[in-house]
């Protein structure tokens, strides 16, 4: 990561998940891949824009021609000392050129607005300078509604806006240098004939200048369009999702097609800030060197619920982290899965003081049939402690029964919970810290102790008379 990079991070705190999508196709003349040669015009050529098209072309140079066709409706845009002069036999030709050759413009009419593959996604537009992309799923990767959108200033575009909302929001728009964050300017300039040979199809833009105010983030809010999305993005491999490696791929929310590596989901607590906490992985592990191939998305996402897997829900908002590698055959996805689970166990540890209620994590490797792990912020006792406990209370009960001669709750205890979760299963799912708690949150879980259900359970344990246990832990050790 460059040194700027965190201060831009620092700056966009408050704006919670909002980012700069830049479009990345153009139709300047001087772009070789616009023409049908995939060369710029030669000296001396003769140049095609078929008739039927509308277009507006940035020129930035001169050229000399021997003839043009100009489109039905369309326009040049000259740079300083940029233009066209009428070609005069002798006179220099390029490398590689042979005069009186023709130069067709390409079709620019087929590039649409929600193709993820169009746009590139930065923090800010010093990173989209310099390139300092970020990743994200295909949903996101097209402008979301508290995005800035940038039409870089160098380059001339057409872009077909069609879609499904009656309004793509967007928080501002940037045209050639110019930038829009009130609607009525942007209506105004999409009067402009530059604006009609800039954006066609049936569909129109609206700038909101709206701020996601929502600290836990805000959700993209391209859902609804996914189906859209995904086909435009699949139109370039014949409908078809690229092959993956690992065997049981994820398929996270948001994105069109499965991929190899880990998931993260998040269940949060109203003083949860996405932003501080994407600070905190960016800074603590994604910028570690073990993970320069590693790239990683970080969104509020609604996932679709279902009961018992057929009936849908509605569906619950989360934190998604999708983690992918740039590792190959049966190493793919392995550093994502290293991440992952660093990320796990940080929300073990410290996930509380960020908010973060628990964490699931699913894996796909190259070299497993994927896995599931979950784990709980708010885990007081922790396994090891608990297998500690275990044996205490074991030993204590075998006292108890030896002295009174009669059951206590306390062999319960042990059947229903010492069985059944050995204690080095349960060390490796990163349950390590016993210490973790803050104060400020130690009082809500006393409460939580004494009231409605849990109340039960603290009489239940106290019944043991030997040991005080966080009934957050397991709900089943007290219910008989
Ligand atoms: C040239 O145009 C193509 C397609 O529009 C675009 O993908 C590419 O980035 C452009 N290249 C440059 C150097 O502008």
């Amino acid at each position: 990561m460059k040194p700027g990079a965190g201060l831009a991070f620092l700056l966009l705190i408050d704006v919670a998940g909002a980012l700069y999508k830049q479009w990345i196709p153009n139709t300047n003349f001087e772009n070789a891949s616009n023409w049908d040669n995939l060369r710029a015009p030669c000296n001396g050529a003769t140049i095609i824009f078929e008739n039927r098209k509308k277009l507006s072309v940035l020129v930035q140079s001169m050229h000399s021609v021997t003839g043009m066709y100009i489109p039905w409706d369309g326009e040049f845009i000259l740079a300083s000392g940029a233009g066209f002069a009428a070609y005069t036999a002798g006179s220099a030709s390029n490398p590689g050129c042979e005069t009186e050759s023709t130069s067709t413009f390409r079709d620019a009419d087929s590039y649409q607005w929600l193709d993820p593959t169009l746009w590139h996604a930065a923090s800010s537009t010093d990173d989209l300078e310099s390139g300092n992309y970020l990743f994200s799923v295909h949903e996101e990767s097209v402008p979301c509604r508290y995005d800035d959108v940038v039409f870089p200033a160098d380059a001339s575009f057409r872009v077909n806006i069609q879609s499904y909302s009656q309004a793509i929001e967007l928080k501002s728009v940037s045209i050639m240098g110019q930038k829009f964050t009130r609607d009525e300017d942007f209506v105004h300039y999409m009067q402009s004939n530059t604006a009609k040979l800039q954006f066609h199809g049936q569909g129109s833009l609206k700038v909101t200048n709206a701020k996601c105010n929502d600290k836990t983030g805000c959700a993209c809010g391209n859902s609804w369009e996914r189906e859209n999305i995904c086909s435009a993005l699949l139109q370039h491999s014949e409908n078809v999702c690229p092959g993956v490696v690992c065997m049981n791929p994820l398929r996270p929310v948001g994105h069109c097609c499965d991929i190899c590596g880990a998931t993260v989901s998040l269940e949060y607590a109203p003083d949860f800030e996405i932003e501080k906490y994407r600070n905190r992985l960016v800074h603590t592990f994604l910028s570690l060197s073990r993970y320069a191939g590693v790239q990683m998305a970080l969104s509020k996402v609604y996932k679709p619920q279902s009961l018992l897997g057929i009936i849908p829900r509605e569906s619950v908002a989360e934190i998604q982290i999708v983690i992918i590698d740039n590792k190959t055959a049966s190493e793919t996805g392995t550093s994502a899965e290293q991440l992952a689970s660093e990320i796990m166990s940080d929300v073990t540890n410290h996930g509380k003081s960020f908010g973060i209620v628990k964490g699931n994590m699913q894996i796909a490797t190259g070299n497993n049939s994927g896995k599931s792990i979950e784990s709980k912020a708010l885990v007081v006792i922790t396994a090891s402690v608990t297998g500690v406990l275990c044996l205490l209370l074991l030993l204590v009960g075998v006292i108890i029964f030896l002295l009174m001669k009669r059951k206590t709750s306390l062999t319960r205890f042990w059947k229903k919970h010492c069985d059944l979760e050995p204690f080095e299963e349960a060390a490796e799912k990163g349950f390590e810290n016993p210490m973790f708690d803050s104060p400020t949150n130690t009082t809500a879980d006393v409460h939580g102790l004494y009231s409605g259900e849990d109340a039960l359970k603290g009489i239940c344990l106290k019944e043991s008379g030997t040991y005080f246990i966080n009934p957050l832990y397991d709900e089943n050790e007290c219910s008989i």
